[in-house]
């Protein structure tokens, strides 16, 4: 049991050598036009979530510093971008995908190299443990793989010609344009990478602005991106969203929108673009997942999946269980078991060996979740296990909250954090209707054996989430699967193979079916002529 938080942080020299890092991430740089520029204006200084003890207290952890560039910084990325792309007449849209292949496994293999400083930074910069910022690396890096043999596969499976009613053609695949990434800090490799590489694979061009925290991980890779990717195929863009997004969005140089965040962030970005018809979005949003335990459920692994499913990496995932209904046969028990089990969490700084709960990545998040339990407790919520929702510096100690009303805030918002509602059903009903009048729609968690009530739940439930965890909690992965959500949870589709789709557009060359036309397409097919109307099969 933890008595004072305060403690868990340590002295400068407690921190082991291996994960130890100075003040050395001033970073200056930024790629635009295929040159790493250096800033010489306004840095944003980036504090770690990570306190250090000292004489006076707690200290937050300096890392170092960002560019906070500007709307002229901003605007020569996107003139970079629009001189790349040249309307689709450029190196990059017009290369064969072979070649689009081969940049790509040349920039895997450079970020390989970059492992260990990416993941010490994921550490530092959100908090997340030394486990899960590895797992995150190398999961980025399988789903590129991945990417690349999804495009290998697609690009076989439309090397045919498909001859329909006296017209012969070949249906492929081409570019959208100018892609604007922005992903999430709570996984702001992956998630930035997930939207990132299958955009410039497809052949599009990319602007990417890291998210507000998890930013200095990037810069390990500015060198892989100028030289892997021809010039002003990628541009990045650091500072004040306002000031540097706002700018793309308005020039309506933007063809697709790939962010992972807010509903509200994402309507204002959308709304900013003069010719939203134009514009594709694609978008993972807000989430507040439930999970239903009903009365035949195996009572120990509810628990254990809800404990994971609550706070894996504090329960700041978007995937995240963030309100539970369990069936009143479980009065009592499922609390105090779930209590037990999160007391047996270990509590520490990310490099801690097998810790789970570490300090917060965002700033704001501990007095909101503070804010989120005055709420509750005012309108009569209590919580239930010992030390929840103490805090230090931005560690803050798990909440279990029970009862929970439709009044209080945390019924409905998302708290994104390690404050956990808890409440015991009677009928089916009470976590039914608190699904289909969700305002979100991404997943939920269903725990149970019994086949009748299972399917008849399920059937219902699929109509208003995009995914149902059967005895087990919610998750993206496998990320072959569709990732992707209803109402204010997400636009557009992603996986390995949907990303592809949703960053290209279907576009066919087709003729009629007669000796000349057969004869054109022959002398083009063989001679190799075009790179689109090809046969060629990518093994
Ligand atoms: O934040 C949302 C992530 O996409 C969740 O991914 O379920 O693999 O943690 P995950």
């Amino acid at each position: 049991m933890i008595k004072n938080l305060k403690n868990i942080f340590p002295k400068e020299s407690e921190i082991p050598s291996e994960f130890k890092v100075g003040k050395e991430f001033i970073q200056k740089q930024y790629l635009i036009d295929g040159e790493i520029r250096t800033w010489g204006g306004d840095m944003q200084e980036v504090l770690s979530p990570i306190s250090l003890k000292e004489k006076e207290g707690l200290k937050r952890k300096v890392l170092g510093a960002y560019p906070l560039l500007g709307e002229k910084e901003s605007l020569e990325a996107l003139k970079s971008s629009v001189a790349a792309y040249s309307r689709g007449k450029g190196k990059w849209p017009t290369l064969s995908v072979e070649d689009r292949i081969a940049c790509v496994e040349d920039f895997m293999f450079k970020m390989k190299e970059r492992r260990e400083e990416v993941v010490r930074l994921l550490m530092w910069e959100i908090g997340k443990s030394l486990k899960d910022s590895r797992k995150e690396f190398d999961r980025t890096l399988e789903y590129i793989a991945d990417t690349v043999n999804a495009l290998k596969d697609l690009d076989r499976t439309s090397s045919k010609f498909s001859m329909i009613q006296g017209v012969m053609a070949q249906i492929k695949r081409a570019p959208m344009g100018i892609v604007l990434c922005m992903g999430p800090y709570n996984y702001p490799l992956n998630e930035t990478f997930t939207t990132l590489l299958p955009a410039l694979i497809m052949g599009n061009v990319v602007i990417f602005k890291p998210p507000k925290y998890g930013v200095l991980l990037h810069g390990p890779l500015l060198k892989a991106f100028r030289d892997s990717f021809p010039k002003g195929v990628v541009n990045t863009v650091y500072g004040d969203g306002e000031r540097v997004v706002g700018p793309l969005m308005k020039s309506g140089k933007i063809d697709v929108l790939a962010f992972i965040g807010s509903s509200k962030v994402s309507d204002i970005l959308k709304l900013q673009h003069p010719r939203i018809h134009r514009l594709r979005s694609v978008l993972g949003l807000d989430a507040k997942n439930a999970a239903i335990v009903l009365e035949d459920a195996d009572l120990d692994l509810a628990v254990k999946e809800c404990v994971l499913g609550s706070l894996s990496f504090n329960g700041q995932r978007c995937t995240a269980l963030k309100m539970l209904f369990v069936h009143k046969s479980f009065r009592n028990k499922f609390t105090e078991k779930f209590i037990e089990e999160i007391e047996k969490l270990k509590v520490g700084m990310p490099w801690t060996e097998d810790v789970f709960i570490t300090p917060l990545a965002e700033d704001s998040r501990v007095p909101y979740l503070n804010s989120l339990i005055k709420d509750a407790l005012k309108n009569g919520s209590e919580i239930i296990n010992d030390q929840g929702g103490k805090s230090a510096g931005n560690l803050f100690y798990p909440a279990v909250l029970h009862p929970i009303k439709e009044n209080m805030s945390v019924y409905r918002e998302e708290q994104f954090g390690p404050v956990i509602p808890i409440n015991y059903f009677d009928t089916i009903n009470e976590p039914m209707n608190y699904v289909v009048n969700s305002d979100y729609g991404q997943q939920v968690s269903l725990f149970g054996y019994d086949s009748g009530k299972i399917s008849d739940l399920t059937d219902v439930l699929v109509n208003q989430v995009c995914r149902v965890n059967i005895n087990s909690q919610c998750q993206r992965g496998p990320d072959a699967f569709p990732f992707t959500g209803r109402k204010d949870s997400a636009e557009g589709t992603l996986s390995v193979s949907d990303a592809l789709k949703v960053f290209s557009i279907r576009t066919l060359v087709a003729a009629k079916e007669n000796e000349a036309n057969k004869k054109l397409f022959n002398d083009i097919i063989r001679g190799r002529r075009s790179k689109f109307i090809s046969t060629d099969f990518i093994l």
